[in-house]
């Protein structure tokens, strides 16, 4: 069966079929000429036109980068992940390196991280992390020089005061799931079991200076769905529930204190930090249900979806929930130098116009306002990623860039935006030759 009428191959969610490279894009305004690097972004992008019921968190990685240089846009290049699939399909080998599953064709389709000074297409659920080259070129799977024993994630979170990244792992063969430190120099220097039930999706993970946050949401692997020709086997479970779990960071298993909390989804926190009484502080979009909507498609509700303050007592009690924002919205992102720390500010899509897609928001968490940006149906935004001005700049001192669907052009914007004129002018609007279908997150990776 063909999925012509498949949400997730329709409007900016088909997928591109050619790789792009250009240079000298043409700029409007002034792009800031502290900001040389690369912004880096990837999302799902099938090869062959998916059978079944296709998933959009399912197709092969496709990455996408602008390189920023004294002002000027340099270039921008576009490049398949090359998992097996996308080797097969160029008649090439499968890419060098270990392999955690046999099974699968090793897709990386989910986060872009520069660590160690190496750029890695990441993923959950076991594909091993993908080496590319910083022209987006796949050079190789890794497992981190042999340390890296199991599966990785798309969501490691780098502490900003040791330079390690946390990660939470797990796959569905495994009755346990693994939190993962790697070293500044991109070794695993730990890990730790926590054993769970049912075999649950667990996308993202949180710190604060004394714990890792571990999740454990009713979305659970539904082997069944495999034999209904679902690419992506996990289902709500209403007996399940949910809850929070603090770990101490030189904690053991046995250390792991849970706390219930309503059952719901979390893709994203916001952020975490512990609180000066002790308490922790867990900021999320959450979602109160996901993929039990009857829909052969599982798609997301784009509009039930909202930012929540979690307060955690660590060791006693439920999770104390208060809703901070009502408006949908999802990629959370915040100043990546707050990362387990007290941060005032955060930046979201606005779920305004085409499913999870439309303008930004921009939370003052001390005030308790928000700003929104909607540029329209037409310029439609994807994850805002925060790049301060400089190293000491206070928070919200910098830019906030993202790749825009301009519905005019049928093609990409990079729009830079001073995060202090959040619904202002932008700093400067960058044209790419190419669409850029909506997908999931990126990172700036600055060059000295
Ligand atoms: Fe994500």
């Amino acid at each position: 069966m063909t999925e012509v009428s498949n949400p997730f191959l329709q409007n900016n969610y088909a997928p591109v079929s050619d790789e792009c490279t250009a240079f000298n894009l043409p700029v409007s305004g002034q792009i800031p000429k502290e900001l040389t690097g690369r912004l880096m972004r990837i999302g799902p992008n099938p090869i062959s036109t998916p059978q079944g019921k296709h998933h959009w968190f399912s197709g092969n990685g496709f990455v996408h980068g602008l390189r920023l240089e004294n002002g000027e846009a340099k270039w921008y290049r576009s490049r398949f992940v090359r998992d097996d699939e996308v080797s097969a399909k160029r008649q090439l080998e499968n890419l060098p390196g270990p392999r955690f599953v046999e099974m699968g064709a090793g897709t990386a389709n989910t986060n872009i991280i520069t660590h160690a000074g190496k750029n890695y297409a990441i993923v959950e659920a076991g594909g091993n992390p993908i080496e590319l080259s910083d022209e987006l070129e796949s050079v190789a799977r890794t497992d981190f020089n042999g340390t890296l024993p199991g599966p990785f994630s798309a969501h490691p979170k780098l502490d900003p005061d040791t330079g390690e990244l946390h990660v939470l792992g797990y796959f569905f063969g495994w009755d346990c799931l693994q939190y993962i430190v790697v070293d500044p120099e991109g070794e695993v220097r730990k890990t730790v079991d926590i054993p769970v039930e049912g075999r649950p999706m667990i996308h993202d993970c949180g710190i604060t200076s004394r714990y890792f946050i571990v999740f454990d949401f009713p979305v659970l692997f539904t082997p069944q769905m495999i034999e209904e020709g679902y690419s992506l086997p996990y289902r709500w479970h209403d007996n399940h529930g949910a809850r929070v779990g603090l770990l101490p960071r030189d904690g053991t298993a046995a250390d792991i204190l849970w706390h219930e909390v309503d059952p719901c989804f979390v893709f994203h926190p916001v952020n975490a930090y512990d609180d000066p009484s002790g308490k922790v502080i867990l900021d999320v979009v959450r979602h109160p249900r996901l993929f039990d909507s009857g829909s052969e498609h599982l798609e997301v509700d784009a509009q039930t979806q909202n930012l929540f303050r979690w307060t955690i007592t660590p060791g006693e009690g439920r999770v104390k929930e208060e809703c901070l924002s009502d408006r949908p919205q999802e990629f959370p992102r915040h100043d990546p130098r707050r990362v387990g720390k007290s941060y005032r500010y955060g930046y979201c899509g606005s779920c305004d116009h085409e499913g999870l897609f439309g303008g930004l928001l921009k939370h003052d968490l001390e005030k308790g306002t928000v700003e929104h940006r909607d540029d329209g149906p037409a310029h439609l935004y994807q994850e805002p990623v925060f790049i301060p001005r400089s190293e000491n700049a206070d928070e919200d001192d910098g830019w906030i860039m993202s790749f825009v669907h301009n519905k005019e052009r049928d093609e990409a914007d990079v729009v830079i935006l001073h995060a202090q004129d959040f619904t202002g002018q932008p700093l400067a609007t960058i044209q790419l030759p190419a669409r850029v279908p909506y997908g999931f997150h990126g990172n700036w990776a600055p060059e000295p």
